[in-house]
Order: structure tokens, then sequence, then C-alpha cells
């Protein structure tokens, strides 16, 4: 379904910073270490579960793209794994979500419980560790983007239903993914010691990539050969969310196919025959085409953003993990 293009594999992207974040990597499994054994258990479980740790990458890409790495940059890209985590395990409570990187979701096997309170420390201990900085600019960003992503979740639950827009959809993907992509990278700018505009140029990149980042997700959703996410195929129509590529085809689709469409949102259960027939007519409307298509131009943008920078090793490794998100499934 995703167009051609050679793109490198995520290892030898990230191969540049290997130590770093080896570093970053045995920062995140300590900090676990607590004496309560549930929280320790499920942190442990979803933190070694496979994730791509592509915003700590981002992090550490963008300082040495301007300067050089301090201890603080170590940490911060710990605490950015920890919030993305938080929302990974609030995330799939939300979404009723049985599998996270093709394992059950914590949530499935300890519980929703077990899930939010887990997720609700490890967002509040990223607070006590990135504020031991003392540097107001980070712990700001920090604080923008968290309220983002809850106001993106929050937006999503208010406005999921046949009538939102792609403006509307495009606000929520901002505030629940992106923004903590381009926070990622502009506390990376910060520790690395960029002036204002790279700073602004690099969180704009973070901000489009993140863009970039959920559009292909919400495309891959309805892929047929999206095993390799570790996701379920058809989850977001299942769970009647609407994101691009549904929006898209309720906006086009002839009455008469339209009106299959909304048949299929009002059953009990959604199965994987509706999953297939919805499947076909966004082949049919290149629904799934329209979306990847919108992903490839904000990744183009977030490109763009980058040469304003300095050109280095570093800047082009952005470059090809941005690449890499939206071709990620080839
Ligand atoms: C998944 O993010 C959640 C979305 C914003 C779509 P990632 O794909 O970065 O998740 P992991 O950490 O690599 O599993
Ligand atoms: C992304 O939302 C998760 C957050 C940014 C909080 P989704 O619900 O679309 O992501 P997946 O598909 O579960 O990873
Ligand atoms: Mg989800
Ligand atoms: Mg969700």
């Amino acid at each position: 379904m995703l167009p051609e293009k050679k793109i490198l594999p995520l290892h030898e992207i990230l191969n540049p910073i290997n130590s770093d974040l080896d570093r970053v990597e045995k920062l995140i499994m300590e900090n676990l270490e607590t004496d309560i054994p549930l929280l320790t258990q499920v942190g442990q479980y979803i933190l070694q579960s496979g994730g791509k740790r592509v915003r700590p990458a981002l992090l550490l890409f963008a300082a040495k793209t301007v300067g050089s790495l301090n201890e603080n940059a170590y940490l911060a890209a710990n605490v950015i794994e920890y919030i993305h985590t938080a929302t990974l395990l609030h995330d799939d409570v939300v979404d009723n979500a049985d599998l996270r990187r093709s394992k059950k979701s914590a949530r499935s096997i300890w519980g929703n419980e077990a899930s939010v309170l887990v997720g609700d420390y490890l967002f509040t201990v990223s607070f006590k560790y990135i504020s031991a900085f003392k540097n107001h600019d980070i712990v700001e960003v920090l604080s923008i983007a968290t309220t983002q992503i809850a106001r993106g979740e929050i937006l999503q639950l208010t406005r999921d239903n046949t009538e939102t827009t792609e403006a509307e959809y495009m606000e929520i993907i901002f505030h629940k993914t992106a923004s903590l992509i381009a926070a990622a990278m502009e506390i990376g700018a910060i520790i690395g010691g960029a002036n204002e505009a790279q700073r602004l140029a690099i969180y704009e990149c973070g901000k489009n990539i993140g863009i970039a980042f959920q559009l292909i997700d919400d495309g891959l959703d309805y892929d047929v050969g999206n095993e390799k996410l570790g996701k379920s195929t058809g989850v977001d129509l299942k769970e009647r969310k609407i994101t691009l590529p549904l929006s898209h085809l309720l906006k086009h689709a002839k009455t008469t196919d339209k009106d299959k469409i909304l048949n299929i949102l009002e059953k009990d259960e959604i199965t994987n025959d509706d999953v297939a027939e919805v499947q076909q007519l966004m082949m049919e409307y290149e629904s799934l085409k329209y979306t990847i298509d919108q992903s490839k131009y904000y990744i183009g943008k977030a490109i763009e953003q980058l040469y304003t920078l300095p050109e280095n090793e570093y800047r082009n490794s952005i470059e090809a993990l941005a690449n890499f998100i939206v071709y990620r499934n080839q």
C-alpha cells in the first residue's frame, strides 16, 4: 500500500548514538526500581516490550545537531520515554486495546486500574526528575506538551463522531501525538545550546514529524499488511474511532456507500468482514492513499525545517528517522 522508497533500517539510523542510547536505557530501567513490586513490574513489562525509542533518539539527535550532550540529556531522554509510556498505558485503557507492541497490553494483564496508576506515576516522576535541572525553559516545554497530550485525548473523546472534520482531526493529532515529539526535539535543542531560530526550526520539525507519524499510524490501522506494527488491523473502526481514512471516506463516498458505512458503525459488534468491506471502499475512494500522501506532505515540511540547521551527520540522522517513520511498514 505504501509507496516505494528505500529507507535505512532503524538500527542503522540509530547507530551514531548507540552508546548514548545505552546510557538512556540504563537510566530508564534504574529509575523504575521502586519499593512497590506492582509498579516496578508493570513499568518493566511495558518498558522492556520493544518500543522503538524514537523520541529519545530525536532528542539526542537534535542536541547533537546544534551542539553537544551533557548529563541532563540522558535523563531528559529517559523522561520523554516515561511520558510516552504513560500515554500508552492510559491510551490502551481508553481504547480498550488488548495488544501493544505485539504483546498483551499491560491493562489486559494487570487491569485498567494498575495501568492508569502506573501511567500516573510515570508522568509525575518525570516532572520530579526534570525539575531537578532547574531549567525553566525545559519545564515549560514539557508542561505545555503534557497538557496538550491530555487535551488531544479528551478532544478525541468528545469529537469522535461521523461529523468529525479533517481540521478537527488535525487538531487532535497535533495535540495527542505531535506535541510530545516536538517537545522532545525542542528539549534536545535547548540542551544542545541552540539559538532561538534553531530552537524554533527544531520544534517545527518535530511537530511535522509527529503529525506525519500519527497520520501513517492511522492509515496503517486499515492496511492489510500491518502485522509488523504489533497492533491489530481495523481496531480504530471496531472502536468507532474517526481517523482521517474514515472521515475522508465518509466525506467522499456516494450515498449508498456512505449508508453502508454508517450501518456498520451502528452495529453492536463490528466484525472482521465489516473491516474488510470498509478497507475495500477505502481502496475505491483512495482514502488510504490520501492519508499516506498527507503524511508524506508533513514529512516534507519537517525535512524543510532541517535545512536551516547546520549540516552534519546528526541532522542527516533526523532526516533518515523522519523518512523511516513514514515508510516504516516496508
Ligand atoms: C505509538 O508510538 C503511539 C503513537 C503515537 C501512534 P510509537 O510507534 O513511537 O510507539 P513505540 O514506543 O515504538 O511502541
Ligand atoms: C496514540 O493514539 C497514543 C497517544 C498519542 C496517546 P492512538 O490510540 O491512535 O495510538 P495507538 O494506535 O494506540 O498506538
Ligand atoms: Mg490507541
Ligand atoms: Mg487512542
